[in-house]
């Protein structure tokens, strides 16, 4: 059971859904992404982006290949997503010509085109199943796609080193502990984010599972963490459940029926509005969809920066 929303094969937009068969809709950029940047230009172009909940890394890997990232950096608490995110960042390497596999150039532009997705899909799946994955070329610096992405298993709660029952030993991001500044100044793995380490940090469809499981107060020492880990003029993305959505996921997983009774902080504008008293405001948004029937299409999304 995804108790975590760590669904197998998650395609994250209805859109996705009409791809031919590839794994994880690999020759269509995530619909999202194309939205995102037609509100917030530059988004990703050149920006460090974390991807919080990358689940199989379809958003992260289109994000370095297609938009220009300086760096991607994708966690997810379950190690078998994180696996197959791996695997597609290679898989998605293999596609590209010859002359990008060779290391000497990328696909990546600012805002993807027609052309530039041809490209990156130029061998065909079928080739790539028969004769396997092509070996990335020596690392660079800066790092080129598609040693600019990077997976990590990580759950958010220890990531971002939350207070909560499960991370009990968790302290205030503010005032690390020696032990937390010997960390900061060592080359990282997994640990905490840098303070300001980040331009662009995503959160799609994910908010809810911390929520659900760890409760409202998980919101504002969220909030605040991201605030710190984010540049100054840096950008957080959310793409928020609906309130149903929360009773929904409360049915199907057992353990979280009695949480959804205790969470008052219900609906996205609810969520913003904490997100604003630890210092966000909302800078762009795009809005959710309903079809004849009030079911939700697409999910809204809302863009925070620092005030
Ligand atoms: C519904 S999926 C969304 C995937 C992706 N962000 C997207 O929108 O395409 C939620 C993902 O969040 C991950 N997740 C849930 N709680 C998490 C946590 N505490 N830390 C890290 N990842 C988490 C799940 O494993 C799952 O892959």
């Amino acid at each position: 059971m995804a108790t975590y929303g760590n669904y197998q094969g998650y395609q994250g937009s209805a859109a996705r859904h009409a791809h031919s068969g590839s794994p994880h809709g690999a020759h269509i950029i995530d619909p999202r992404l194309m939205e995102l940047v037609a509100c917030v230009p530059g988004l990703f172009s050149e920006k460090r982006v974390l991807d919080v909940g990358c689940n199989h890394g379809g958003v992260a890997v289109d994000i370095g290949l297609h938009f220009n990232a300086e760096s991607v950096l994708g966690i997810d608490l379950d190690p078998t997503l994180i696996q197959h995110a791996k695997s597609h960042l290679s898989f998605q390497y293999s596609r590209l010509p010859p002359s990008d596999t060779a290391g000497a150039t990328t696909t990546t532009t600012t805002t993807p085109t027609t052309e530039s997705v041809r490209s990156a899909n130029y061998f065909p799946i079928s080739s790539i199943l028969t004769h396997g994955h092509i070996p990335y070329p020596a690392a660079t610096t800066p790092p080129t796609f598609p040693r600019n992405v990077t997976f990590s298993t990580s759950d958010a709660i220890t990531f971002f080193h939350l207070p909560s029952p499960t991370n009990p030993d968790a302290m205030d991001l503010d005032t690390p502990s020696p032990h937390q500044r010997k960390k900061q100044s060592q080359p990282r793995e997994t640990e905490q984010p840098r303070e300001n380490e980040f331009d662009t940090i995503l959160l799609l469809s994910v908010l809810k599972w911390l929520h659900l499981h760890h409760g409202d107060a998980i919101l504002p020492a969220f909030f605040s963490a991201l605030h710190t880990a984010l540049r100054p003029q840096g950008r957080v993305v959310l793409e928020l459940h609906p309130w149903e959505s929360y009773e929904k996921a409360a049915k199907k997983v057992p353990g979280l029926r009695g949480r959804v009774g205790e969470i008052q902080v219900r609906g996205g504008e609810n969520v913003v509005r904490v997100a604003g008293e630890c210092g966000f405001e909302v800078v762009a948004e795009v809005e959710e969809k309903r079809d004849g029937k009030g079911r939700v299409r697409r999910r809204g999304m809302v863009v925070l920066g620092k005030r």
